[in-house]
């Protein structure tokens, strides 16, 4: 039930805080240690790679969860959208693990992967909301979101879960090969919780932003290096599936080899600046999109933050920047799709489980 929210959407932004702390207390033993599966550690350790399968905002998730499983437990990973994957499988290593992320876990194209794979005998783990969804069943392994029915078409809630469980897998199965860390995930968990709390009472400046920017305009950029890359494709997929507006994200290096000949007087550009390794770099982009006329707004992190950005994020852990980041973009969106009366909830052409290939 939506309760006194207008719309699912606002409700499972919003819930996003608690669903981090259920999943730090789901995936916690009594010593306060991380609580998985035998099987999972065992499954991850044996494989010399990992291919994570997915589709829309799941594959947004499985690209932040790339980097944490090569960054944390070292073992090379792919991401693939699976639609893509199923008629253009490439040469899989000799003991790979599939990963597959689904909120619904009914997916039909990633499910279409996954008897691929059971064919060819290899293990799968499903990554879901929905234990006892057909591609939970059908995997040989689950690992629950703990995010509570997600309503609302476009994924929000489902999103950081994701990324959250992925970033716990990868922890375990960094211990599970002896590798020593200074990064302590439930502890982390706990700091984005509260972040995203601070950021779900900052609705205002988001609504500022979308009126802004976005009221009238036909199309928008979002911009950003490293994970913030991925996290500028999923605000594009975002934007456009409930707003209409024609939106891209953008690696910001890649602009000035084709995109930027789009951006004119007024068109609105989004960028995130959290990753500190290529800060330099990204409001190198900004400055060269705004000399174009492009309305720029920059979304950046504690310890980075220039004068004229409109958010600043409170400082994270960097591996988990995507789990904060991403709700300005959300809330923007919604903002948005809000003020161009789009049906916020029920977009159209859409359907929230896409059960046919
Ligand atoms: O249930 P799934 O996670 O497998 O769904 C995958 C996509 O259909 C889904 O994420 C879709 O992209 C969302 N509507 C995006 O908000």
């Amino acid at each position: 039930e939506k309760g006194t929210y207008p719309h699912f959407m606002l409700k499972e932004i919003d819930e996003q805080p608690f669903v981090m702390r259920n999943i730090i207390n789901q995936y916690q033993n009594e010593n306060g240690d991380l609580k998985l599966d035998d099987d999972i550690r065992a499954a991850m350790k044996d494989a010399d790679r990992v291919y994570i399968i997915a589709c829309g905002t799941s594959y947004h998730a499985g690209l932040v969860g790339k980097q944490l499983i090569e960054n944390i437990a070292n073992i090379p990973v792919e991401s693939h959208i699976a639609s893509e994957f199923v008629y253009n499988m490439p040469l899989l290593s000799e003991k790979p693990l599939f990963i597959f992320i689904s909120q619904s876990g009914e997916t039909a194209d990633s499910r279409a992967v996954l008897v691929e794979v059971k064919k060819l005998g290899h293990k799968a783990l499903t990554i879901t909301n929905v234990p006892g969804s057909t591609l939970s069943r059908e995997a040989d392994y689950t690992l629950n979101l703990y995010a509570g029915p997600e309503i609302a078409v476009a994924s929000t809630k489902a999103y950081t879960a994701q990324i959250a469980v992925l970033a716990i897998l990868a922890v375990d199965s960094a211990h599970a090969k002896g590798i020593e860390l200074d990064f302590n995930p439930l502890q982390e968990l706990a700091i984005v919780a509260n972040a995203m709390e601070v950021l779900c009472d900052q609705k205002e400046e988001m609504e500022k932003i979308a009126r802004e920017f976005l009221a009238v305009t036909r199309n928008c950029f979002f911009i950003g290096r490293a994970a913030d890359y991925y996290v500028c494709l999923e605000a594009a997929l975002k934007l456009k599936e409930i707003s209409y507006i024609q939106a891209e994200g953008f690696a910001g290096g890649e602009l000035k080899h084709g995109t930027i000949a789009l951006i004119e007087e007024g068109t609105p550009v989004i960028a995130l600046a959290t990753q500190e390794h290529v800060n330099l770099s990204i409001r190198g982009n900004v400055k060269e999109v705004a000399a174009r006329g492009a309305y720029t707004c920059v979304i950046s992190m504690d310890g980075l933050q220039e004068e004229d950005d409109r958010i600043v994020l409170p400082k994270i852990h960097p591996f988990l920047t995507p789990l904060v980041s991403v709700l300005p973009m959300q809330l923007i969106s919604y903002y948005a799709a809000l003020h161009r009366d789009c049906d916020v909830d029920k977009p159209r052409n859409l359907a929230k489980s896409v059960t046919v290939e």
